[in-house]
């Protein structure tokens, strides 16, 4: 793939952002670090950007209520700042098929449990390491998966696994599993970069 021009779309803490951003500076990954797009103008996500350097956009339906407008904003701001590969990471909404049609097959996501389990709508946050806790899994993982018209849906680019361990709380599971999510994203993005990980 020609060199990563990575556009992001999150909407709280940003802390997967932070790892890839961190990861450009230090020259661990090749890639342009084009746009932070959030729909919440007070996430930490903005905050970050602000701080790197980094275009930065409030856009939601409240900057955009008419139906349509949105999807076409993200669409164009994506576009505008050049990206060719856009990164959700604590993105809490779906794509409009404008931005999906646009961007099809170059929009990846990060999960943080090993899909297709405990995925889908309502699988965000505590309520992912919840319910793995609450099945009894010994093991549990990071998914990065291409995005669709569907919550946690489209094919998986790649997996990693994180041991269950017998006194994990929500809290601790969901701590390890975000420390390695930082670290995968950025391998990921390292192997799609140099072709080692071809995108469909
Ligand atoms: C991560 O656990 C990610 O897998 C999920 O949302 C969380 C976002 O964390 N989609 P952050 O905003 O990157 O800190």
């Amino acid at each position: 793939m020609e060199l990563l021009r990575l556009g992001f779309l999150s909407s709280h803490g940003g802390s997967n952002v932070q790892a890839i951003v961190d990861a450009c500076k230090l020259g661990h990954l090749k890639a342009e670090l084009c746009v932070v797009i959030s729909n919440n103008s007070e996430s930490k996500v903005i905050e970050r950007a602000r701080q790197a350097g980094i275009p930065h956009y409030h856009l939601s339906e409240k900057t955009h209520p008419i139906s349509g407008h949105l999807d076409k904003a993200i669409k164009d701001t994506l576009e505008k700042h050049e990206t060719n590969l856009v990164i959700l990471a604590g993105y809490m909404k779906l794509l409009g098929p404008q931005t999906l049609t646009r961007f099809r097959g170059r929009i990846l996501n990060i999960h943080p449990a090993l899909l297709p389990k405990f995925g889908g709508k309502g699988m965000y946050g505590k309520s992912v390491h919840e319910a793995v806790l609450k099945a009894g899994e010994q093991v549990t993982g990071v998914t990065i998966h291409m995005v669709d018209e569907e919550y946690d849906h489209g094919s998986t680019i790649s997996q990693c696994k994180v041991p269950v361990l017998d006194n994990d709380t929500v809290d601790s599971l969901m701590e390890r599993v975000l420390e390695k999510e930082h670290e995968f994203y950025v391998q990921t993005l390292q192997r799609i970069s140099e072709g080692v990980i071809k995108l469909p």
